[in-house]
C-alpha cells in the first residue's frame, strides 16, 4: 500500500495523533544513529505545542550503542540477505547528536541520550533513574533487527500509555517477511501483552504505525 507518507511525515502524524487525543508522555526512540530523525521528533513536537497552545510530550529518550549495529542472532539473519551488518551505523556519537537538536532550539535538558548495547542499557539501574516519572506516548523503534527490536518492546510492555503511537521504520525490510525481522519480534510481544493494538499508517517504502490501547 503506498501512501505518500515519508519519515519525517510520519513523525509528524504521531504528534499530531498525540496532540489531538490528549495523550500525554515521552518520545522514546530506539536506534538513534546520527540524531536525524530524533531532531525530527523534536521539530514536530514544537510545532504542535505552538498550534495546540498545549505541552503534552515533556521529554524525549534516544537508546543507541552509539557503535553500530550488535553482534547478530540466528534469528537477525536471512541467507543471502545482508542489507544489515554487525557494526553498522558505528559512525556516530552522542555529541554529534545533542549538538544537532540544539540547533532546534529545545533546551537540551529535555533530551537524554542512553548509550549502550540494548541489552545492557535497557537494563541498567542508571536508565531507571534517567526514566523516573516517564511513561511513553511514542515509541519510534528504528533499530533493523528482530533481537533489538524484541529487547525494545519488552521494555516498553509496562511503560505505554493508553492511545501510544509505535513507528517500526524497518517493519517490511528482510524482504518483507513475518518471520523475520521487527514484523517477528512485534508479532511475538502481541502473544504475550494484553494491549489492544490498531494498524495505523504505511510510511516511506518499509515503515508502519501502530496505535495501542491498554484493556480498561
Ligand atoms: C538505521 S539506524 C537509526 C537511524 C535514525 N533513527 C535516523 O533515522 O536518523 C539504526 C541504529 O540502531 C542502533 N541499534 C540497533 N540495534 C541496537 C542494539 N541492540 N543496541 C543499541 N543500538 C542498536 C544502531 O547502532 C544504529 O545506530
Amino acid at each position: 500500500m503506498v501512501t505518500g507518507i515519508d519519515r519525517p511525515g510520519a513523525l509528524d502524524k504521531a504528534f499530531e495523533f498525540i496532540y489531538k487525543s490528549e495523550t500525554s508522555g515521552d518520545y522514546f526512540e530506539f536506534g538513534v544513529f546520527q540524531g536525524v530523525s530524533l531532531a525530527r521528533a523534536v521539530r514536530s513536537d514544537l510545532h504542535w505545542r505552538k498550534k495546540t497552545g498545549r505541552a503534552h510530550v515533556s521529554r524525549f529518550f534516544g537508546f543507541d550503542s552509539f557503535r553500530g549495529l550488535p553482534v547478530f542472532s540466528d534469528a537477525d539473519q536471512l541467507e543471502g540477505y545482508a542489507v544489515f551488518q554487525p557494526g553498522q551505523f558505528a559512525d556516530t556519537d552522542s555529541r554529534t547528536v545533542y549538538a544537532l537538536i540544539e540547533g532546534e532550539g529545545v533546551p537540551v535538558d529535555r533530551v537524554c541520550l542512553i548509550p549502550g548495547f540494548f541489552s545492557d542499557s535497557l537494563v541498567a539501574e542508571s536508565t531507571t533513574t534517567q526514566l523516573a516519572g516517564s511513561d511513553v506516548a511514542i515509541a519510534h523503534i528504528d533499530c533493523d533487527l528482530y533481537s533489538s527490536a524484541k529487547e525494545c518492546l519488552d521494555f516498553l510492555g509496562p511503560r505505554l500509555v493508553d492511545g501510544a503511537v509505535l513507528l517500526f521504520d524497518d517493519w517490511f525490510c528482510y524482504r518483507g517477511r513475518p518471520d523475520r525481522g521487527v514484523h517477528k519480534a512485534f508479532d511475538e510481544w502481541r502473544m504475550h501483552n494484553p494491549h489492544f493494538v490498531s494498524d495505523f499508517f504505511n510510511y516511506s517504502w518499509a515503515g508502519r504505525a501502530f496505535i495501542v490501547n491498554l484493556p480498561l
